[in-house]
């Protein structure tokens, strides 16, 4: 990097406020894939009962149906980064949120299980997309003091979304009577429930007709000029454009489209930098997040709340999961990422082998004393606390951020596919795992907690402030 490029990324970083409500306005379409992650991921939990009703298929077979649409997100995921290098960020909202739409309408009415799964796998590859394009757009559109707290907004949308589809379901499970399969407006409560995803994929696909391209894509494809007019528009007009533009050009010099041989290199296979993203990634799903959003009613019944509640304790969840992400964002870029995930990870780590403690005493039945029952609920809403502040949000703005340009789009394919993979583990093997041993269960998610804290510290480079040209 050149010093005038050097002296150019410092002045980057400072504030632009007068800029800063386009950037953010740019930032939220841009998250609008994150709100449809967090919505499309959680609204079947509200769905399952009448897809068990309609198809006639047991536990097991259900369990199916919904887990294959992580292997679509996965799919969505590794493929999402590439194509935004030949196509640009934009064009893949763009092939996300009509993708979303089509499995909207088509999960809405299948003519039968099997096109029913076809559809979720749809919408899985565009969760997967989403989930790759949202971070690493925003992290080219941030100005580097705010990239963090901007980066954020992605987490911010999942967990928004993840809330709005709990109440969603709530309201026209009321309108039905209570009964997934109780008709509305000629179809199903439960075909509802997935169709109105149609509105925010809609939205979606309209917003990123207004946001500008990234000005890295652009400058990689030619178009200095328009490059330029972003960049004047998202930093601020006093910034030396030509010199902003020779950053980006120095720190790509040596770049060329990233692809998945560019990722090799090592005796591990995988370059460090990637197998840090990974690990980052997988350790936010072993700590067990989503067994508490996928799997909160085991929890409720065992403490004793009754199941017509189980909506009110869920939402209370997702409003703590809200909460715990403002706080992140506040934070993220005053005190860094790194010391954030390591609060989390300890807070994460006591709160879960208190949930281990607490179900060592769970009897035949499956409920628990009333003093276990008791630290269960606390617990468990502090794991999702501790959680939200820390790693939810935290490992989804390192991936933005973390990689080089040269390998950023490929590597956080890798990275995000390796989550979803992850996800797809953790979800799939929690029914057995808590058959066998809920306590152990428990007991594992800890371990798991307990070893992010030296990953993290050993492993992981602050990123808070320094310009995306300075990553490598
Ligand atoms: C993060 C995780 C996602 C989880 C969510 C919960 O976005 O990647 O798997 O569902 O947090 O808030």
């Amino acid at each position: 990097m050149t010093s005038t490029a050097m002296a150019q990324g410092a002045e980057g970083r400072k504030a632009q406020p007068d800029h800063l409500g386009h950037v953010i306005f740019i930032t939220a379409a841009a998250a609008m894939g994150g709100f449809l992650f967090g919505y499309d991921s959680s609204v079947i939990n509200g769905a399952v009962e009448g897809i068990r009703g309609k198809y006639g298929i047991g536990s097991a077979a259900l369990a199916q149906v919904i887990a294959i649409a992580l292997i679509g997100c996965a799919i969505g995921a590794a493929t999402a980064g590439r194509l935004a290098d030949r196509i640009g960020r934009i064009r893949v909202m763009q092939i996300s949120a009509t993708l979303f739409t089509l499995s909207a309408v088509g999960s809405a009415l299948p003519f039968a299980l099997w096109d029913l799964a076809l559809w979720r796998v749809l919408g899985g590859i565009a969760i997967g997309m989403a989930s790759v394009i949202g971070p690493a757009y925003i992290a080219e559109v941030s100005p580097p003091a705010y990239r963090g707290r901007l980066g954020s907004f992605q987490q911010a949308a999942i967990v928004v979304g993840i809330a709005i589809s709990q109440l969603v379901n709530w309201g026209i499970l009321n309108l039905a009577d209570g009964d997934q399969r109780g008709k509305l407006m000629g179809i199903e409560a439960w075909q509802l429930m997935l169709g109105v995803m149609v509105v925010p994929a809609v939205l979606y696909g309209l917003l990123s007709f207004v946001i500008p391209e990234s000005p890295r894509f652009l400058i990689s494809v030619g178009r200095v000029e328009k490059a330029k007019s972003v960049l004047a528009d998202v930093e601020g007009k006093g910034i030396d454009l030509d010199a902003r533009v020779a950053e980006i050009e120095d720190a790509m010099r040596s770049e060329h489209k990233s692809t998945f041989k560019d990722l090799i290199g090592g005796k591990a296979g995988l370059l460090p930098i990637v197998w840090i993203g990974i690990g980052l990634s997988v350790f936010q799903q072993l700590v067990g997040i989503n067994v508490a959003f996928y799997y909160s009613a085991t929890l409720w019944q065992s403490v004793g709340i009754d199941p017509s509640d189980s909506f009110l304790y869920s939402f209370t969840t997702s409003i703590i999961n809200i909460v715990g992400t403002v706080i992140a964002m506040i934070f993220v870029d005053r005190i860094g990422r790194k010391p954030l995930a390591i609060v989390g990870s300890a807070g994460m780590a006591v709160s879960l082998a208190l949930e281990a403690w607490a179900f060592s005493s769970q009897a035949a039945d499956g409920s628990l004393p009333t003093a276990q029952g008791t630290v269960a609920l606390i617990a468990a809403h502090a794991f999702v606390l501790f959680f939200a502040l820390s790693w939810g949000v935290v490992v989804w703005v390192f991936l933005g951020e973390m990689f080089p340009n040269r390998i950023r789009a490929a590597a956080l394919g890798v990275a995000a596919s390796a989550q979803w993979i992850a996800n797809w583990a953790i979800t799939a093997s929690f029914p057995s795992l808590s058959e066998w041993n809920l306590s152990g269960t428990y007991i594992i998610y800890t371990v798991f907690a307990v070893l992010s804290i030296p990953f993290v510290l050993k492993y992981v480079k602050e990123t808070k402030g320094k310009a995306l040209e300075e990553m490598g």
